[in-house]
C-alpha cells in the first residue's frame, strides 16, 4: 500500500498514543507464567502484540479480550503446553528472542518457533548461547536463523556477560534464570529494564548493581511461581517519538501526548532531543532510577530550530530505536550529526543504517553511512520523494513524518508496515492537523 503524506500545516492539539509494545509483550508473557489470572490494562492491540497473544494460547494460557483491558489465565512458570504446530512470531522480534527464555525451563518439551521473512533473516545465536550454556538445546538454520528449535531441559545457572549491549537476550537469559539457584547478567551499557521492573512486581527474587555509566549487573534466582496482579500500561515513547519528531519539524506546531512512558533506560531520544534545543517538556525519570512501576508524564511539544548532535555508543541502546528519527531531525538542523557505534541497527526489522541512509537521500538528504551509523549535513529541509518501507514500521512511520516537514511531500511504498506498533497512525495525524 503506498501512501503520500503532503506536507503539513501546523500539527496541534491532544493526543494518547498507542500503548508501549516492549511492555505489553512482557506483560502477556509474564502474565502466561504466573499461575493467577493476571489483568493487563491498556495492552497494544497490534499485529507484533497479537502474536504475542496466539503464542501464549499455543502453550496454555486462556487471554480474555475485553475492551479497555485484557485478562490473561497462565499456566506457571513450569507447565507450558507443547503445542502441536509451530510457534509463529510474525513480525516480532521481542517475541522471538523473549518466549525461548521461558521455553528453555520445559522439561522434556520442544517448541518450534518460526515468523515472516522478516524475522528469518534476524539471528538468535544471541539467545541461543547463554540458552545452551544453562542446559536447553536450541537448534536453528544455518545456526543462526528461524526456523529454530527449543529444547527444554533442567537448567544449571549462568554468569553471563552480554557481548553487545541488547535487552531482549538479557530478558531471555533472565526469564530462564527464575529456575536456577542464581543467574546473573552484565551488560556493557544499560538497555531498556521493563523486564526486570515486572519481575520485581511479580515478586521474583532479582538484586541489581552498577550505575548508568558502567551498565548493571543483574541477578535472578529460583522463585516457585510468579505473582501479578495487574499490569498498566503506558503510551509507547517510541510510537510518540514519530509524532514528537513531526512537531519539533512542522513549522508552527504545538502537541501535548498524554500518559507517555520515560523510564529512562528508554528515554534517550528525549535527552538527545533536548540537546538539539528542541522544545520538548515533560518530567522525566531521572537516570539510574530502578523500580517495580513503569514512570508516565506528558510530553509537551513545539515546534523551533535544532542543531546537530553526535550520539555516541553509550546512549545508543537508550534510544535504539529512535535512531532513524535523529537522522531525519539532523537533515533539519543546523551542523552536521552523527550517530556512532549503532551497529546493532544493522540487525533489525531491516538494516536500518543502509535503509535510513538510502531512504533519506532519496528525499534529498546529505547523508553518508559509516560502519556502525551515519553523518547527516544539515540543510534545514528536505525535499521529498519516494521513500521504500522495505517491511519495516519503523522506516514506514519515518517516511510519513518525512514527508509532513518536506517541501514537496513523500509517497511511502509500503505503509502496511506500520500495523506492527502503530495501527492507527494515519487517524491520530487527521486530528493532529484539523
Ligand atoms: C526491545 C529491545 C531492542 C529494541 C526492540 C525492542 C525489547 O532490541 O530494538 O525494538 O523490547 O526488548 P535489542 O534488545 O535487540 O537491542
Amino acid at each position: 500500500m503506498n501512501v503520500r503524506f503532503a506536507p503539513s500545516g501546523p500539527l496541534r492539539g491532544t493526543l494518547r498514543v498507542p500503548p508501549d509494545k516492549s511492555i505489553s509483550h512482557r506483560a502477556a508473557i509474564i502474565g502466561a507464567m504466573a499461575p493467577e489470572p493476571v489483568r493487563i490494562r491498556n495492552y497494544l492491540r497490534a499485529a507484533d502484540t497479537r502474536s504475542t497473544l496466539s503464542a501464549i494460547r499455543a502453550l496454555g494460557a486462556i487471554v480474555e479480550e475485553r475492551a479497555d483491558e485484557i485478562v490473561v489465565r497462565g499456566v506457571g512458570l513450569r507447565q507450558a503446553q507443547q503445542p502441536v504446530e509451530r510457534i509463529d512470531v510474525g513480525n516480532a522480534g521481542t517475541l522471538m528472542r523473549l518466549l525461548p527464555g521461558w521455553l528453555a525451563v520445559q522439561q522434556g518439551k520442544t517448541f518450534k518457533l518460526d515468523g515472516d521473512d522478516s524475522i528469518r533473516r534476524r539471528p538468535v545465536d544471541r539467545i541461543a548461547e547463554p540458552l545452551e550454556l544453562m542446559g536447553a538445546r536450541i537448534e536453528a538454520r544455518e545456526g543462526r536463523f528461524p526456523p529454530f528449535t527449543v529444547a527444554g531441559a533442567p537448567l544449571a545457572g549462568i554468569e553471563y556477560p552480554l557481548p553487545v549491549a541488547s535487552a531482549q537476550v538479557k530478558s531471555c537469559v533472565l526469564l530462564a534464570g527464575l529456575v536456577t539457584d542464581r543467574t546473573t547478567v552484565s551488560e556493557p551499557l544499560p538497555a531498556r529494564d521493563h523486564t526486570e521492573r515486572m519481575l520485581k512486581a511479580a515478586g521474583a527474587p532479582l538484586e541489581r548493581e552498577g550505575d548508568p555509566s558502567s551498565g548493571y549487573r543483574t541477578t535472578v534466582g529460583n522463585v516457585d511461581e510468579l505473582a501479578l496482579e495487574e499490569v498498566d500500561i503506558p503510551g509507547d515513547l517510541s510510537s510518540a517519538a514519530f509524532l514528537i519528531a513531526a512537531g519539533v519539524l512542522v513549522k508552527g506546531s504545538r502537541l501535548v501526548l498524554q500518559d507517555i512512558g520515560v523510564n529512562w533506560t528508554r528515554a534517550g531520544f528525549l535527552r538527545i532531543l533536548e540537546r538539539m534545543g528542541a522544545i520538548v517538556i515533560g518530567e522525566l525519570e531521572p537516570a539510574g532510577e530502578f523500580s517495580d512501576r513503569e514512570p508516565a508524564c506528558e510530553l509537551d511539544v513545539s515546534h523551533g530550530p535544532i542543531e546537530a548532535t553526535v550520539v555516541d555508543r553509550d546512549e545508543v541502546p537508550l534510544a535504539i530505536d529512535e535512531l532513524p528519527l535523529v537522522a531525519l531531525l539532523g537533515s533539519f538542523a543546523e551542523g552536521d550529526t552523527e550517530v556512532r557505534g549503532a551497529g546493532e541497527l544493522r540487525v533489525k526489522e531491516s538494516d536500518r543504517i543502509e535503509a535510513v541512509v538510502e531512504g533519506l537521500r532519496g528525499l534529498g538528504a546529505a547523508i553518508e553511512a559509516t560502519s556502525d551509523g551515519f553523518v547527516v549535513h544539515g540543510t534545514g529541509g528536505l525535499r521529498g520523494g519516494r521513500l521504500n518501507a522495505r517491511g519495516d514500521h519503523r522506516l514506514a512511520l519515518l517516511g510519513a513524518v518525512a514527508g509532513l516537514a518536506s517541501a514537496e511531500g513523500v509517497e511511502v511504498v509500503g505503509m502496511e508496515a506500520a500495523e506492527v506498533s502503530y495501527p492507527d497512525f494515519g487517524s491520530d495525524l487527521a486530528k493532529l492537523a484539523e
